[in-house]
């Protein structure tokens, strides 16, 4: 599509996230209306949304159930008081969540995205320490190209270079090891890799002293580093080592969580469960802003007390818990329990990664990676020496637009991750667009 002159103008008073906007005008997308797995965009252009507008639309977009809660929730109450009272949906919403958590995380705060849960997460964690003995544990131990947030604190946790360094310097107290993937090519099994990589998390506990250190927080599966997907024995050993020194794990499912990874959560597709779980994008299925912190409910007693003890959570957001974004997380969770969509997503994800090993006869392809729908594909120049292609990505990016194709490119690989109502023959019509995207960028870069 073409930008006209008054788009461009517009463009220039506002920014793109994480992009530069001069970039977007030579391969613009403004969408004005979408349905299902479909955008369109303001020329009438159709486009398959491979990656659910950004991991958000759980349900695809527009699902009637979802602006049906919404809409019979308009009618009767949009806000509720955040500080003198809440709403019977809101509670409603804190229950139906709690039923579909793991373990007992059952401490439930509603946000209005992932940051906003992130961000709740690390300060419950420090205060949750402070008020039962422990008041040295603060520091938190996260991943490099791991991304939380972009707030401050979920910033600092973040391990992303660029989308910090202009922030610098940031909190202190927030450490950080390397993923699986950054090590990979030094052992001479997956498996070996990922047990030194979750000890690592323990070597930094022991040198910076246990007694010092509050959290350990990652995404089970990590999108910005390229769908990193460690072993199931590598979240076990976390969660092991977080135990024996007193140590909170959190995941961030803000994309693993609400079915996409074949499983309510991530958590249970890996066998190990955590602390604390942040939420947020596929909660609302795009449909209005909504997050979500759930703690062990036993934690959430700690901040349970007198008006004298004062113990209560100091938190909090003039949205949070907002009637409309609480009536539709209950129906996007109910849509997924009733419909078995994370089943659904576990045996459509093997269709889908099967495809996707497909493009291997490319000779571009290093890996896929990824569980249920959530796969991503890292690119190599060659398939000796495994040189980065990210010349490949770049051009995939424009071809994929080119062809009516939304994919996350960035750019030695791409990653999808389509609404869970896909079915078989959607995923093929997705899997050839690729397909035809890939072979074009090839000719342009080759
Ligand atoms: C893993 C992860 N955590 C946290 C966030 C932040 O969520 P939000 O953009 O809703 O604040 C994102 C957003 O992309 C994310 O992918």
């Amino acid at each position: 599509m073409k930008l006209d002159p008054r788009q461009e103008k517009l463009l220039r008073l506002t920014f793109l996230d994480y992009q530069q906007t001069s970039s977007f005008f030579a391969n613009p997308l403004v969408v004005q209306r979408a349905s299902g797995l479909y955008y369109w965009d303001v020329e009438g252009k159709r486009y398959f949304d491979g990656i659910g507008g950004v991991f958000v639309a759980t349900l695809g977009h527009g699902h009637p159930r979802v602006l049906e809660a919404m809409r019979r929730q308009m009618e009767k109450l949009s806000f509720a008081p955040p500080m003198h009272g809440t709403a019977d949906v809101t509670l409603d919403f804190v229950e139906r969540l709690g039923r579909s958590t793991p373990g007992n995380l059952n401490f439930i705060k509603p946000f209005s995205g992932g940051s906003e849960s992130v961000e709740a997460a690390l300060k419950f964690t420090r205060q949750y320490f402070k008020q039962t003995g422990r008041p040295g544990k603060y520091k938190f131990i996260s991943r490099y190209q791991g991304y939380h947030g972009a707030t401050f604190g979920a910033m600092a946790a973040s391990g992303t270079g660029k989308r910090k360094t202009p922030f610098e310097p940031h909190q202190p107290g927030f450490l950080k090891v390397l993923p699986p993937t950054y090590y990979r090519d030094r052992f001479s099994t997956w498996k070996e890799c990922n047990r030194f990589c979750a000890r690592q998390f323990e070597d930094v506990i022991l040198g910076e002293d246990p007694d010092t250190v509050a959290g350990v927080i990652l995404e089970p599966i990590g999108n910005t580093g390229g769908i990193i997907t460690p072993t199931e024995e590598y979240f076990q050993l976390l969660r092991q080592l977080c135990d024996r020194h007193d140590v909170l794990l959190i995941y961030d499912e803000i994309i693993t969580g609400f079915g996409r990874t074949g499983n309510m959560f991530a958590a249970q597709t890996f066998g190990a469960i955590p602390d604390i779980i942040c939420g947020g994008k596929g909660l609302s299925s795009g449909a209005i802003p909504l997050g979500a912190m759930m703690a062990r409910e036993d934690m959430g007693g700690a901040f349970y007390g007198t008006e004298e003890e004062g113990v209560n959570f100091a938190h909090g957001h003039t949205f949070a818990g907002n009637p409309l974004a609480c009536a539709v997380g209950i129906a996007v969770l109910d849509e997924i329990e009733e419909q078995g969509l994370a089943q659904k997503a576990q045996k459509l994800g093997e269709y889908l990664a099967a495809r996707l090993e497909g493009l291997k006869k490319y000779g571009v392809i290093r890996e896929v990676r990824g569980r249920g729908l959530l796969r991503g594909v890292e690119f190599t120049k060659d398939p000796n020496t495994l040189e980065p292609f990210p010349e490949l990505g770049k051009a995939l990016k424009r071809t994929a637009l080119g062809n009516g194709l939304i994919l996350r490119v960035d750019p030695n690989w791409f990653a999808v991750g389509p609404a869970l109502i896909i079915e078989e023959a959607d995923i093929d019509e997705m899997c050839d667009l690729i397909e035809q995207s890939l072979v074009q960028a090839l000719a342009q870069v080759r």
